[in-house]
C-alpha cells in the first residue's frame, strides 16, 4: 500500500512537475534545480474565441492533453517513469476543475510508481520559478509576485516561508491589464497585447497610481486604475474622438508597474537584504522588467529575474516548489483535495 512514512529524501531527485490551473497543461521534469524537459500544450487559442477563459473548456482540454504532455516531457528528459523520484502537482489556486486533472493524474502517477507526491500551492511556485535562473540563490530574498490572481511583496526568508510585506486591496496587476485590454478591444490574452500596444505609445495620460497613499498600511489597488482607463476610453468614445490605444496603453502600463518596482526596491533596502526575485504572468511585461532592472541596479541589488517562459504558468516552477517541500520530507497524502482560492498567508 501507498505509505508515505516510508519514503527517504535523496539527494538531487528527479521531479516530474503537472500544472493545469488554468488554460495551460503543462509537464517538466527537473533532476535538482537542472531543467530536463518543460513541456506546455496551451488552450489559450480556444478560450480566445470566447474573450476570456472558459472552465468547461479548460477542463475538457487539460484530460486531452495531461498524458501527452507528460508523455512529451518524459520523452525530451529521457526518462522513464520508474526514473521519478517524486511527483509535485498544482492543488490550488485556480479553476477547480481543470486543477482536478492535474492532480488526480499525478496522484495516479505516484501510486503507480510508489513514490512521494507533493502537492503545490500556486503561487509558491511562481516565487520558486527564481530558483531555475539561478540554482544556488539562498533566502532571505524580496519577492515581487504579479499574476492574474495575485499583486505582493513578500519577504521569502526561507525554502519553505514567506510573509507578505504589501499586497494589493481589490484587483490583481494581472487582472488590470486584462480588463484594460478588454476596453481597448484586444484579445486575449490581455497582459502581452496591452504590452505591445504600449510600446508605440506614450505615457502622456495621468493615470492614478495603482500604489494606495495616505493609508497607514502600504498597499496596491488597481480598481481605481482599471476605472479611470475605461472611464478615459468611453468618454473619448462619447465624444466621437479617435482613441490613441497606445498612449492610453503606455499610461495604464506605467501607472499599473512603476508603483511595484519603486516599493520592491525600498522593501528590499528596508529589509537589509542584497536579493530581489520576482515571479508570476506579469513579471514577462518587458516594461517591468527592464525598469525593475534598472532600479535594482542604481541600488546596488541583485535582481535574479526567472525567464519570461517561466514567469507565465508553467510546470518546471511547480517542480521547483515540489523541490523544496521534497527536500523538508513534505511529502502530501494522495486525499489532498484542489482548493480554488488559498489565502497567500
Ligand atoms: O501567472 P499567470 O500566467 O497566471 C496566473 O497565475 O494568474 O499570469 C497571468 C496574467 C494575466 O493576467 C496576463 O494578462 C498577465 O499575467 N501577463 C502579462 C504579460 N504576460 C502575461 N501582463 C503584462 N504584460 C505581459 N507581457
Ligand atoms: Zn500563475
Amino acid at each position: 500500500m501507498y505509505d508515505i512514512s516510508e519514503f527517504k529524501v535523496k539527494q538531487s531527485p528527479v521531479i516530474l512537475g503537472i500544472e493545469s490551473s488554468c488554460d495551460e497543461t503543462a509537464c517538466a521534469v527537473l533532476r535538482g534545480r537542472e531543467i530536463l524537459s518543460n513541456r506546455i500544450i496551451s488552450s489559450a487559442a480556444e478560450q480566445a474565441k470566447y474573450g476570456g477563459v472558459v472552465p468547461e473548456i479548460a477542463s475538457r482540454m487539460h484530460t486531452e492533453a495531461v498524458d501527452e504532455v507528460c508523455r512529451l516531457a518524459l520523452k525530451d528528459a529521457g526518462l522513464k517513469p520508474a526514473d521519478i523520484d517524486c511527483v509535485a502537482a498544482t492543488y490550488g489556486a485556480g479553476l477547480l476543475g481543470a486543477l482536478l486533472v492535474g492532480l488526480s493524474f499525478a496522484k495516479a502517477f505516484a501510486y503507480a510508481m510508489n513514490v512521494p507526491f507533493v502537492a503545490v500551492n500556486h503561487i509558491r511556485g511562481h516565487i520558486a520559478a527564481a530558483y531555475l535562473d539561478k540554482p544556488d540563490l539562498k533566502p532571505p530574498f524580496i519577492t515581487l509576485l504579479a499574476s492574474g490572481g495575485h499583486t505582493a511583496i513578500l519577504y521569502t526568508s526561507s525554502y519553505t516561508q514567506f510573509k507578505v510585506l504589501a499586497s494589493t486591496s481589490d484587483d490583481a496587476a494581472g487582472e488590470a491589464f486584462d480588463k484594460c485590454a478588454r476596453v481597448l478591444g484586444l484579445p486575449y490574452p490581455g497582459g502581452p497585447n496591452v504590452q505591445k500596444l504600449a510600446e508605440s505609445g506614450a505615457p502622456c495620460i495621468s493615470f492614478p497610481s495603482a500604489l494606495v497613499k495616505n493609508s497607514k498600511e502600504m498597499r496596491f489597488s488597481y480598481s481605481g486604475l482599471k476605472t479611470a482607463v475605461i472611464n478615459y476610453c468611453h468618454n473619448a468614445q462619447q465624444r466621437g474622438e479617435v482613441l490613441n490605444g497606445f498612449d492610453v496603453a503606455a499610461s495604464f502600463q506605467r501607472a499599473a508597474i512603476d508603483p511595484l518596482v519603486k516599493k520592491t526596491v525600498e522593501y528590499a533596502l528596508a529589509c537589509g537584504v542584497h536579493t530581489v526575485t520576482a515571479g508570476g504572468g506579469v513579471i514577462a511585461n518587458s516594461y517591468l522588467r527592464s525598469t525593475l532592472n534598472e532600479a535594482c541596479q542604481r541600488a546596488g541589488l541583485e535582481l535574479v529575474l526567472p525567464e519570461k517562459k517561466f514567469c507565465t504558468d508553467n510546470a518546471a516552477m511547480i517542480a521547483s516548489e515540489g523541490l523544496n517541500q521534497y527536500m523538508q520530507g513534505n511529502f502530501s497524502p494522495l486525499n489532498v483535495n484542489a482548493a480554488a482560492a488559498i489565502p497567500l498567508q
